[in-house]
């Protein structure tokens, strides 16, 4: 899914946000929910799904593979399963666009089937390791064809019956944990995963609730995930919750923006998401919950969040796997934030959709904030709550957050901000533009 044009846009600074709005549905619980709804026997029902591109992508891979895939209505959607092993040869290449965890996750799935997958994405994608899925899908019997430096585009050949592993994770990620449990669905007996330290654990409870076989288990060496294969999986009727990765924009964009008071319904709030909430509340946001309930097996709430002035803080290193994704609007924050707030130990941000820590110490910087930049983070002084200078032009680097973590502080600039392409925005948020003219007003 390529896109179009770059589309410039320059944010001018607002008013405050004030109302309640709604984030789209959590982007690594939609595309789990299709992705496990395919392999299913029978029909699976999912509310909530988020439409974005990079979850369409799993969803015209899945199709590709067997699946029946419809969209029934706003958000809601149908999914008839092939079963787990019914997965069937795709008919060309599968094209990821911009999205890791379409990527990774489906690799999984194609490594113990009997079939031959090439994944292609765009130049983004195209410059993400994918070693770290390769090595143990490989131990397990697949076959990889990379291309050089072990990315894509690459062709991977699955092996049924593949070998069961047991897999210590080198480096926190729930994409590659997940790429192990779902080759392992497919895989005789016992496939175990052991994840040193917690990341986000929505395989682990979406797998159970579809039926599967799946015990975790604390040890010393950190959690052991261990799933039984040739699983058969039942139908679901999903309701994804709202993403707290989308709700943090409007977490941090309230708590700059003066006069700011909104509130943000229905997100999700499994603790290995919420590092942004817990950094966000040491640095003296003003953030509470309203009405704590579940949703599909994931605690939720409203947040209320209303300007405060924030203070800069050491950022614990501990809350990076549940903020990982958050760290480019953390830096914002920071940007207004009173003193010099220092991120690190968050090394994983060089190989997101961009290098977050390059990109982010750019833009920062052509906005007038000034930073420093760690091999394994940021240090940024903040304006202690005045506006930022802003007048930069940014590039986005085809990264969604970069573009819209750049829009949140363009809100509160003495300089509209420039970005050079806000089209990426349509990989996870695609209402986010229109969510911010709902909630506020041009000065
Ligand atoms: C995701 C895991 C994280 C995150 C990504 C979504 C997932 O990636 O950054 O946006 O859905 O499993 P890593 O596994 O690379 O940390």
């Amino acid at each position: 899914m390529a896109h179009s044009l770059p589309q410039e846009l320059s944010v001018a600074p607002r008013g405050p946000l004030t109302g309640t709005l709604q984030v789209p549905g959590d982007k690594s619980i939609s595309h789990r929910s299709l992705m496990f709804s395919a392999l299913a026997v029978g029909t699976s029902h999912i509310t909530g799904l988020l439409e974005g591109e990079d979850v369409l992508a799993t969803a015209a891979a899945l199709r590709a593979m067997g699946a029946t895939i419809e969209r029934t209505g706003d958000g809601a959607w149908r999914v008839d399963g092939v079963g787990v092993g019914g997965l069937l040869q795709p008919a060309t290449a599968l094209e990821m666009g911009n999205s890791g965890t379409s990527t990774r996750l489906l690799m999984g799935l194609v490594a113990s089937h009997p079939i031959t997958a090439t994944f292609t994405g765009d130049a983004s994608l195209s410059g993400r390791p994918m070693g770290r899925v390769i090595e143990p899908l490989s131990q397990m019997g697949a076959d990889v064809t990379a291309s050089p430096g072990g990315k894509l585009p690459l062709m991977l050949r699955g092996l049924c019956p593949a070998v069961p592993i047991t897999y210590t994770l080198p480096v926190a990620s729930a994409q590659v944990k997940s790429a192990v449990l779902l080759a392992g669905l497919n895989t005789p007996g016992i496939t175990r995963v052991v994840e040193p330290v917690a990341t986000r654990d929505h395989s682990e409870r979406m797998l159970r609730g579809f039926g599967a076989d799946i015990t975790i288990e604390e040890s010393d060496a950190g959690r052991i995930i261990a799933i039984r294969g040739e699983a058969e999986l039942r139908p679901q009727t999903i309701t994804v919750p709202g993403d707290p990765s989308s709700a943090a924009f409007w977490l941090v964009a309230a708590s700059i923006v003066p006069g700011s008071d909104l509130v943000v319904r229905n997100v999700g709030l499994n603790v290995t998401r919420t590092g942004l909430v817990a950094a966000l509340r040491l640095m003296g946001a003003d953030i509470t919950e309203l009405d704590r309930r579940e949703v599909g097996g994931e605690p939720v709430a409203d947040l209320r969040v209303r300007h405060a002035p924030l203070t800069a803080i050491d950022v614990p290193p501990d809350l990076a796997p549940s903020m990982i994704d958050e760290y480019p609007v953390l830096f914002v924050a920071a940007a207004f934030a009173k003193g010099r707030t220092v991120a690190r130990g968050a090394h994983e941000l060089r190989v997101k959709e961009s290098d977050r820590i390059a990109a982010m110490k750019a833009a920062l910087e052509a906005c007038g904030v000034p930073c420093e930049e760690y091999e394994d983070g940021l240090a940024i002084t903040g304006t202690g709550g005045d506006a930022i200078p802003g007048g930069g032009r940014i590039a986005s680097q085809l990264d969604h957050r970069i573009a819209m973590s750049m829009t949140v502080a363009g809100l509160h600039a003495a300089r509209p901000v420039t970005i050079d392409d806000v089209a990426p925005v349509a990989t996870s948020y695609p209402v986010f533009y229109k969510t911010l003219d709902e909630v506020s007003e041009e000065a």
